[in-house]
């Protein structure tokens, strides 16, 4: 059995920067599963029906230059509540679970659908405004042209629709661990995240 680590919460908690990290300090594989989400969004942007723009998902189609704009965010998380395009993604998700060597996956549904059985379990969150005004810089840094005001509504949206969703919606696994960076630096909150998985290993 390899050894999984499963990271979920809410946009812009820090979930990339620590699965990032983690996956390098104990040389496991990394897969980002929001980008299987965006990259299935932006094919729908293009005109493709969601369910065909994840089935027929290709390795390149993760490298667009445009997945990280928030028109895309948006569209990525209302082709994730359709339960159909969800079901087209497990396969891939769970075969880079069970790489040799272990993985790392973050994601919304990691710790409860994806890998139940995961040997360790974070949720990673942090208030709305802190997120948002993380998203912000970011966003900002790469050109993009943003307000601080859109970006906490888009992410408030995009939230509220990934947690009522009635598939797979964005919550804690019951045996999670719930790390709040509000208050964290990106230093502390890799440090925890990285004492957390020593001790299950
Ligand atoms: O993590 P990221 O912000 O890139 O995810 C984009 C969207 O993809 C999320 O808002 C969510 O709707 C969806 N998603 C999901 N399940 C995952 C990962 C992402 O539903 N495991």
């Amino acid at each position: 059995m390899s050894f999984t680590v499963a990271i979920d919460g809410p946009a812009a908690a820090g979930k990339g920067t620590i699965s990032k990290a983690v996956a390098e300090r104990f040389g496991l594989a990394h897969l980002d599963t929001g980008l299987l989400y965006r990259a299935t969004g932006a094919r729908v942007l293009d005109g493709l029906k969601p369910l065909a723009a994840a089935e027929t998902l290709q390795a390149d189609d993760l490298k667009r230059d445009d997945l990280r704009t928030g028109d895309v965010a948006r569209a990525a998380s209302q082709v994730a509540a359709i339960p159909e395009v969800r079901a087209a993604l497990v396969a891939f998700q769970r075969a880079f679970a069970q790489r040799q060597g272990g993985a790392v996956l973050d994601g919304r549904d990691i710790g409860t659908v994806i890998c139940p059985e995961a040997a360790v379990k974070l949720y990673v969150t942090a208030s709305d405004n802190v997120r948002a005004d993380r998203r912000y810089r970011e966003m900002k840094a790469s050109g993009m042209d943003v307000t601080p005001e859109s970006v906490l509504a888009d992410l408030r949206e995009r939230d509220a629709r990934d947690s009522v969703r009635v598939a797979a919606p964005m919550k804690p696994a019951e045996d999670a661990v719930v790390l709040d960076t509000s208050l964290m630096s990106i230093d502390d909150a890799v440090a925890r995240a990285v004492a957390i998985i020593q001790a299950a290993m």
